[in-house]
């Protein structure tokens, strides 16, 4: 069953599941993953520095590394596995570096032109993740943030429910990613991390903007360092 702190599921979710993430993530949201990290992609032009906070295998990582060639990039992991996937992934870019830390108790000693993350708000304590990525982030960057989101039509709501039912099914074929498709949909339907990561940012005098996508399923939120 679920805990109440998101943060114990993250070694249950991870640990053993690197190898087969990329195809996983790609086929469970029928390729929606894409269009949402492209949305991301979007936000970023001539930033000459980039944090890539739970970069995971390095998905979003390397599409950022392609979009803005002359960047520096930093990929921060909590989950070793996932990091070393990334790295193996990724040893031909010579922008990229990956740094194992916990984003909660991040300390790189520098500051960035952006910084994203995708499926990260929903483990972290939204007060304590801005605060770590405003000491991270240089004045007029950016700030974005991804992740799923319960959607508010009662219709798709129905059809959401009935496919995290088939993934839980499906969880019985495979047993690394049986946790995920248990716990998932109720962290997921619980979250409040898009009012409560506003509600962060705007404390923190960030400008913000959010976007909903694909029918409420994910958001991203855009928060602004003004100079
Ligand atoms: C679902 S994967 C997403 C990976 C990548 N961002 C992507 O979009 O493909 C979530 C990642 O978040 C990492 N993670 C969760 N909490 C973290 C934290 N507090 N600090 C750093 N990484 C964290 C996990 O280790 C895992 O690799």
């Amino acid at each position: 069953m679920i805990k109440d702190n998101p943060k114990e599921l993250i070694p249950k979710f991870f640990n053993s599941t690197a190898n087969s993430y990329d195809s996983i993530v790609n086929w469970t949201t029928f390729g929606k993953d894409s269009y949402w990290k492209n949305k991301i992609l979007e936000q970023l032009s001539t930033e000459k520095s980039v944090l890539d906070l739970a970069c995971g295998t390095g998905i979003l990582t390397k599409q950022i590394a392609e979009k803005i060639p002359h960047a520096k990039i930093t990929g921060v992991d909590v989950t070793k596995n996932y990091l070393e996937k990334a790295k193996e992934k990724l040893k031909s870019y010579q922008k990229i570096s990956f740094v194992n830390q916990d984003a909660e108790n991040l300390n790189l000693g520098k500051k960035f032109d952006c910084i994203t993350a995708s499926y990260l708000p929903k483990y972290c304590t939204p007060d304590v993740l801005v605060r770590k990525c405003l000491e991270h982030i240089n004045e007029g960057g950016k700030i974005i943030l991804h992740d799923f989101t319960y959607p508010k039509n009662k219709s798709i709501q129905k059809f959401w429910n009935f496919y995290f039912k088939g993934l839980y099914l499906a969880g019985f074929f495979m047993p690394n990613w049986k946790q995920v498709f248990v716990d998932l949909p109720h962290l997921i339907r619980t979250t409040n991390w898009v009012k409560d990561y506003e509600d962060a940012m705007m404390d923190y005098g960030l400008k913000i903007r959010t976007q909903n996508l694909t029918c409420g399923t994910s958001s991203i939120i855009v928060g602004t360092k003004i100079s």
